[in-house]
């Protein structure tokens, strides 16, 4: 662990102070406090802000009202300022799950807080911390440099840190639930700061509260990860225990596993920069166990996996990719030729045009499997 880290508190030091000293990283299902009303700084509200470039699909979209958020006073301000307290209230990380198929006729809340800190040791877990607009790649580089192992399986995923525990992101047998202790949230709602554990986020697959009305009012701040003191690699995943065989390492470290793993991800998903997508486009469906075994009597290939529960979660991208759509196109949106779970735009591609490709393949699927694909991103 490199200690010079532990004095870097990031812009937002005070806060963090102002957290520690309530003890918040004790045991709590959720804790409230209220923050210093403070004098309303000017807020640099943007009118018509293109959105192209700050979604990963880069559809071409606006929003009547934008602010880059760097901290909580902000949004006090926002709360306080009668012109923007009751718009409709969008909150954009990276951009990475979001289908814009109109313009956003609201408040756009792009989340940039910048900062990141080891907090030190719980009991067999080391506790790290980020702000919400850190860039999640590059904090998961960040823990690794440090030596600290448990986000290497989740290398390479577009978007935020804030935006991680909203959608419980996951990948190679590892969730931000499996890594999470605790985060900050600021509630529209009362103008309060919220500390909210695991149980409290309510973590489902690619869901969680901030995804449901109880939770429309959370708008993230900071996440706190805990990591394991004593790692071992996640093999879990069959495709990527193959390829860390194949690299035949004695052994293997946090950094060799997160490598491997990028270079899988490089190998399947298209780069959001060089092509316009945001990531799986579907939900992996789950189905009973009866349904399942149905299924398997016409498509004994079908690919599903058991869940804990006794349901079977079936392989989406297996799916579209037997009804044929694989590197297929309606206009200017595609099937990514590599990983049919993946719709790209092809070049200049409206949301309309997304959609449309959309829902032609959950008709395929459902006509042909009775499965029903529920989309992963937000469409707004
Ligand atoms: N498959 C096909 N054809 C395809 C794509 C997949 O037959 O075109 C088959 C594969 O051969 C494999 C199975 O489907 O047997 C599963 O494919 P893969 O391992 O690529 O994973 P996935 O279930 O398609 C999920 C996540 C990804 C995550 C990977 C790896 C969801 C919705 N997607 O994809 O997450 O990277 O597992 O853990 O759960 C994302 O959410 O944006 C994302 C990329």
């Amino acid at each position: 662990m490199n200690p010079s880290i532990l004095a870097d508190n990031g812009p937002d030091r005070d806060r963090f102070a102002r957290l520690e000293s309530r003890e918040c990283v004790n045991h709590y299902n959720e804790t409230t406090f209220s923050i210093p009303t403070v004098m309303h700084p000017d807020l640099p509200i943007v009118h018509d802000q293109p959105l192209a470039g700050l979604n990963t699909f880069r559809i071409p979209a606006s929003a009547r009202r934008y602010l880059r958020v760097t901290g909580a006073e902000q949004l006090t301000a926002v709360r306080a300022d009668p012109a923007l307290a009751d718009l409709p209230r969008l909150v954009l990380g990276g951009g990475s799950n979001l289908l814009f198929t109109q313009d956003f006729d609201g408040l756009v809340l792009h989340m940039a807080g910048q900062g990141r800190e080891i907090l030190g040791q719980q009991g067999d877990k080391i506790l790290v911390r980020a702000q919400a607009g850190e860039n999640w790649h590059a904090f998961v580089g960040f823990t690794l440099d440090q030596g600290l192992g448990g986000l290497e399986n989740l290398s390479l995923i577009p978007g935020t840190v804030g935006a991680a525990p909203i959608q419980n992101v996951g990948a190679y047998g590892v969730e931000t639930k499996d890594v999470f202790h605790s985060l900050t949230a600021f509630d529209m709602a009362s103008g309060e700061l919220r500390t909210l554990d695991a149980a409290a986020c309510r973590f489902g697959y690619r869901d969680s509260i901030f995804k449901h009305a109880i939770g429309r009012d959370l708008i993230v701040l900071d996440v706190t990860f805990a990591l394991p003191a004593a790692w071992q690699p996640n093999l879990r995943y069959a495709e990527l225990a193959n390829a860390v065989q194949e690299a035949a390492l004695a052994a293997p470290t946090p950094r060799d596993i997160g490598a491997i793993v990028e270079a899988i991800r490089r190998r399947k998903l298209p780069d959001p920069r060089e092509i316009g997508n945001a990531g799986s486009f579907f939900k992996n469906p789950v189905v009973s166990n009866e349904e399942c075994r149905r299924l398997l009597e016409t498509y004994p290939n079908l690919v599903h996996h058991a869940q804990p529960d006794g349901s079977e979660k079936l392989a989406a991208g297996w799916l579209i990719d037997q009804c044929g759509w694989k590197g297929k196109n309606i206009g200017p949106a595609g099937v990514y030729p590599k990983q049919a779970l993946v719709l790209v735009n092809l070049g200049g591609a409206q949301g309309a045009d997304v959609v449309r490709l959309a829902q032609a393949i959950q008709s395929d699927v459902a006509a042909r499997y009775g499965v029903a694909l529920e989309p992963e991103p937000v469409f707004i």
